[in-house]
């Protein structure tokens, strides 16, 4: 049973679903809406309890999944929100083991969701040009995994200026870029140096313009293909009684996700084969629901060649 502890993040939870974050400290006493409670009365309880005010108010008192420590977190940068953070390891494939390249670590959100994907096999290097940012990121971090991140290299530098990442050493180096930056298309041509063959670049940008820019850059750097750009809608649902209906407010726009692979692009291209792509998830289900039997791929009357 998971019992809560001095020196833990927890969140307080209210009637109507509002988060309160705190660290719980020995002796200190969190005040709430004209109520308080000690510390030490929710030090020791298990998680998932409910804990009363003195004021007679009850909360729920809960770990905070990764979704909602980083809506919570104190943030220098502008963090990826959970519909985001919950599809970028996806699709940029990470694995446990994965050598990941990340820039900028930014408050540290995105990180937290690479780290878990690479698992202790694996090794997230993050670089960053603010200080400052570096700093809560990696508070944000420790405290969400409990402390001292061996697998984590943070790198206080402009990632388009580290000389190091241009190195022999690091020529395909890493099996995945992950990029949430303004300018990624400047990192391009490193994450061409620096990615293994059949590698997955993927970067985050908000505007249109970012994102136009950085699709131009993969197809200029001669070694991307299968490049596609996305978004993602997520919309949630009021289900109570006979009342069901989508709520009336979403986040509705965030940014574009771009990923790309490093293939031997002009050889494919030499074949006739497009290089920006779909993401084959049409494709990919209409497979997976009708034409598979025990994993393998069976073949429908038109794919069968006439002879
Ligand atoms: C939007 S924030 C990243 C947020 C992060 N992904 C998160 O989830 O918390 C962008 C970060 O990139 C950093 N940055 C921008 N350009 C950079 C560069 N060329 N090299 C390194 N860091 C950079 C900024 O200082 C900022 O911290």
């Amino acid at each position: 049973m998971k019992q809560f502890q001095a020196g833990h993040r927890i969140h307080l939870i209210d009637h109507k679903a509002r988060h309160y974050a705190l660290t719980l400290k020995v002796g200190e006493v969190y005040q709430h809406s004209g109520g308080f409670i000690r510390h030490d009365d929710i030090i020791g309880k298990k998680d998932g309890s409910v804990v009363k005010l003195s004021n007679g108010k009850a909360m729920l008192a809960l770990y905070p999944t990764l979704a909602e420590y980083t809506v919570k977190m104190p943030r220098g940068a502008q963090v990826i929100y959970p519909k985001d953070l919950a599809l970028i390891p996806l699709w940029a494939d990470v694995y446990p083991g994965a050598r990941v390249l990340e820039a900028g670590i930014g408050s540290g959100a995105l990180t937290i969701a690479l780290l878990r994907a690479v698992g202790e096999r694996g090794q997230v290097v993050s670089y960053e040009c603010r200080e400052e940012f570096a700093r809560t990121a990696m508070k944000n971090i420790e405290r969400y995994l409990g402390g001292p991140v061996p697998n984590l290299q943070l790198c206080l530098e402009n990632v388009c200026e580290a000389a190091s990442l241009r190195d022999e050493a690091q020529h395909q180096r890493f099996d995945r870029v992950v990029l949430d930056l303004s300018e990624p298309w400047q990192v391009v041509p490193i994450a061409a140096h620096v990615l293994r063959w059949g590698g997955i670049y993927l970067s985050f940008v908000p505007t249109v313009p970012q994102v136009m820019q950085t699709v131009e850059a993969l197809h200029q750097a001669k070694t991307f293909g299968l490049i596609h750009t996305f978004e993602t809608l997520l919309r949630t649902w009021n289900i109570r009684g006979r009342s069901v209906r989508p709520d009336h407010r979403m986040v509705a726009h965030s940014g574009f996700i771009t990923v790309a692979r490093k293939v031997e692009k002009a050889e494919w291209e030499l074949r006739g084969a497009e290089t920006t792509s779909g993401t084959g998830m049409d494709e990919d289900f209409s497979i997976a629901t009708s034409e598979t039997e025990g994993g393998e791929e069976k073949s429908t009357p038109s794919d069968v060649e006439s002879s």
